[in-house]
């Protein structure tokens, strides 16, 4: 079968490979009907991660049930499914606490497991025409037949629960302010979810004009452009004393305005720990701030020593003197899944407006580098195997 195989620093081509098989008893097989690209995935993409050439891309990944393993319970042929990117096993203290996302079953040495993603375990990714899932009882989430919401549902493997788990991260109650860092798809759903949950203003910072529209337009979220001046000051001009609550949906690739570069992508232009000192700055005291933007503990592209392992100039000193709380890490997507798919089916929630591109598998490659360059009007990469 076809897939999208990573082949080196900004290189991926979709090539054959063996087509997955049923390997345990938990096991089943789905044919991909629409699998996305993340920002996640540019990470190792741009060679800023220790992933290795030959990998399977691919953790957001929905579509049709082919085969079912003798002991899936719940699931047959046919049935369409959704598949956290997370793989978890659902019985291990994490999953049982609801942390899916550090299930200590599915990757040994290491708290949680992905498909097609450097060090999260050996499971393919799906940016292909067929993928295992497996403790499938567990990690398919049900969908209603048809084609109905293929969109918005493919985000329910990631970036719509991602977005909502920041504003959880945060402790977001309605009626409060909150300022969400990056309006990439990610933090996109991160202001829709503010919306949705009830917030009373909302800023979204980003440098990319069409990504700022989309979140003026859907999420009701003030546009702020960090290049043209330092966002924190734009956000206190308009909102004294700070926001109630902050969400990074950047992460350790952040663009310093003050650093210049030929290109703006160079990660000359980058500065690891801006956003989460932007965000300590614009929160007030006592606020709290939820950070899915991902960081890493080994960075070979870092621009320096102390980030290449992870150590970050963040100013702890003004965190602590402004009693301010925070919480990291991967998305539970299972925490969520189910009850924003059930808004989705009623109407109350549409984040399908973050899409822009639908595109064969073989445009993969392209698409890719549009992504990469942040490209105006490049937003949600789907791709259709
Ligand atoms: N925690 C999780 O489970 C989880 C899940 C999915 C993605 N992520 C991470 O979330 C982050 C965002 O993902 P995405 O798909 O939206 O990717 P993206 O790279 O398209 O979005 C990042 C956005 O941040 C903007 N940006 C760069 N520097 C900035 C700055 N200083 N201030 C404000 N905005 C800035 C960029 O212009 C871009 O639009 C990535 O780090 C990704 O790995 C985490
Ligand atoms: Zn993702
Ligand atoms: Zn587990």
């Amino acid at each position: 079968m076809d897939a999208v195989v990573f082949q080196g620093d900004h290189d991926v081509a979709v090539e054959e490979v063996d087509e997955p098989e049923i390997e345990h008893p938990n096991d089943v097989l789905i044919d991909i009907t629409t699998t996305c690209i993340c920002g996640s995935d540019l990470h190792m993409y741009e060679g800023r991660t220790a992933a290795e050439p030959g990998i399977v891309f691919g953790h957001e990944n929905m579509g049709i049930v082919t085969e079912v393993g003798e002991g899936v319970s719940d699931l047959e042929e046919g049935d369409r499914v959704v598949a956290p990117f997370n793989v978890a096993c659902g019985f291990c203290e994490n999953c049982e606490n609801g942390y899916t996302g550090f299930c200590t079953n599915v990757n040994p040495g290491f708290a949680g497991g992905a498909y097609g993603y450097v060090a999260m375990g050996p499971y393919k990714g799906g940016q292909a025409e067929k993928l295992r899932i497996p403790y499938a009882d567990f990690n398919a989430l049900q969908l209603p037949d048809g084609d109905e919401h293929e969109d918005s549902f493919s985000l329910l493997a990631d970036i719509f629960p991602t977005g909502w788990h920041g504003t959880e991260l945060a402790n977001l109650q309605p009626g409060e302010s909150i300022a969400v860092y990056g309006a990439g798809p990610v933090g996109l759903m991160a202001a829709y979810s503010a919306k949705l949950k009830g917030a009373s203003k909302i800023y979204s910072v980003d440098r990319v004009p069409s990504r700022l529209d989309l979140a003026e337009e859907h999420c009701d979220a003030i546009p702020i452009n960090f290049e043209e001046s330092d966002p924190v000051e734009q956000i206190k001009d308009d909102h004294g004393g700070g926001v109630d609550r902050g969400v990074d949906a950047v992460g350790y690739q952040a663009i310093d305005p003050d650093k210049e570069a030929d290109d703006d992508y160079d990660p000359a232009r980058e500065n690891p720990a801006i956003v989460l000192n932007n965000l300590i700055r614009t929160v007030k005291p006592t606020g709290e701030l939820g950070i899915p933007g991902l960081y890493v503990p080994d960075d070979p592209g870092a621009p320096d020593e102390m980030a290449a392992e992870g150590r970050l100039g963040i100013d702890f000193g003004l965190l602590f003197e402004k009693g301010q709380r925070l919480g990291t890490g991967q998305c539970n997507v299972k925490e969520y899944n189910r009850q924003l798919r059930d808004m989705i089916i009623e109407g109350r929630a549409d984040p399908s407006f973050v899409v822009s591109h639908r595109v064969g598998l073989e445009e993969a490659p392209e698409m890719y580098q549009r992504f990469d360059d942040r490209e105006e009007g490049v937003t949600k990469v789907l791709l259709e195997p």
